[in-house]
């Protein structure tokens, strides 16, 4: 059998997440190849944890993972990377939902070298970084910490035993070890992103960010060569949102009406913590600086409808406020300004579907 890694496409969030990454590697994750059989090999998670929340429609049903990657819905074998983080307790919850929603968890790996997020660190989080930054409560700083830090616990070291044993991880170990990853990824691989640009640890509004690496670099990871990526799916909204605290999301945006009436429209409610989403005008210029910096060759601009349901055509541009007089001269604006500054973005797609991308 050939080992040996074809090609990579790799979706990530130009954003501060939320834009639709868990829409858009559902969507890639059914491509079929011209034999028929599926486009990808593996669908991978690079990095992040159960902070993540990606919300994915099979035949209207409606599924929520948060560190599970989108080729599990699919036939397609699922890897949580050695960048990940993920707390067991919460990971056995997501593979029993799925399981009696009737979605086949088998294809499930988990490579050794992922970090336990312990419960501990998921207390430690919640005690003093929920309300100060806003995090998820689902120990995602305490266990990256503990990782640069040199005294976190791997995945395989959990498996083997290196931690100090209570009942209930006696039973999470028995649950979780038939899912380790024992071999190298493969074939076509879809790699699916956390989070997003403005969250990263490098790029984002530090400390207003998480603790790993959001940029498609980072997805390398993985296991397989720069020179194998092909596709890089930016993945957007055409309004901006933000879960969580970050002085440029200030708290007045509560008090603007239109940006209310965008929040409800688009259900912009966070899918792991249920709190209502600051929503501001899509900032152009970050956007343009998330595609430039992170090199985005498609970009996917989600939920157009949102904004033609409430008739708001508003962008931030240079820090002006600039309005339209239609959702198609926000598109072409946005599409002119895409393709004057960023020369590698070949395609541009919007939509207005929770499940389907037009044209990718
Ligand atoms: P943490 O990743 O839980 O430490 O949270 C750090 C910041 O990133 C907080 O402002 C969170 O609201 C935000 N955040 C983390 N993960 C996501 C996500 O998947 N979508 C949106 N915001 C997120
Ligand atoms: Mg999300």
């Amino acid at each position: 059998m050939n080992n040996a890694v074809n090609n990579v496409d790799i979706v990530y969030g130009a954003d501060w997440g939320d834009g639709g990454k868990g829409k858009v590697s559902a969507f890639l994750s059914r491509k079929l190849d011209n034999t028929g059989k599926p486009e990808y090999d593996f669908v991978a998670r690079w990095g992040g944890g159960q902070n993540a929340g990606h919300t994915v429609y099979v035949n209207n049903i409606k599924h929520k993972t948060h560190i599970i990657p989108s080729g599990i819905f699919y036939g397609i074998k699922s890897l949580i990377g050695p960048g990940c983080v993920f707390n067991p307790g919460l990971l056995i919850e997501e593979i029993k939902t799925l399981k009696n929603n009737g979605i086949d968890t088998s294809l499930l790996y988990i490579h050794p070298n992922a970090h336990i997020a312990t419960n501990d660190h998921i207390n430690e989080d919640k005690l003093k970084l929920s309300e100060s930054l806003g995090t998820t409560s689902k120990g995602i700083a305490p266990a990256y910490a503990a990782k640069a830090a040199r005294t976190g616990i791997r995945f395989c070291d959990f498996i083997g035993g290196k931690i100090s044993l209570e009942d209930y991880y006696q039973e999470e170990i028995e649950f979780l070890k038939n899912y380790i990853f024992n071999g190298s990824v493969y074939g076509n691989i879809l790699c699916e992103g956390a989070q997003g640009f403005h969250l990263d640890i490098n790029w984002g509004n530090y400390p207003y960010v998480t603790s790993s690496d959001t940029l498609p670099y980072a997805a390398c990871s993985i296991g397989f060569s720069p020179k194998k990526i092909r596709n890089i799916f930016a993945i957007a909204k055409i309004y901006d949102t933000r879960s969580g605290v970050d002085p440029l999301f200030p708290e007045s945006l509560f008090e603007n009406n239109e940006l209310l009436k965008i929040c409800d429209a688009g259900k912009e409610f966070g899918t792991t913590t249920g709190r209502r989403r600051k929503v501001n005008y899509l900032n152009l210029d970050m956007l343009i600086k998330a595609l430039v910096t992170a090199g985005g060759t498609h970009l996917i601009i989600s939920k157009c409808d949102i904004l033609e349901e409430v008739g708001i055509f508003k962008l931030i541009v240079d820090n002006n406020l600039i309005g339209f007089s239609s959702i198609s001269d926000m598109k072409d604006f946005i599409k002119k300004r895409i393709e004057l500054y960023c020369p590698e973005v070949e395609r541009i797609i919007f939509s207005s579907s929770p499940e389907i991308v037009e044209g990718l």
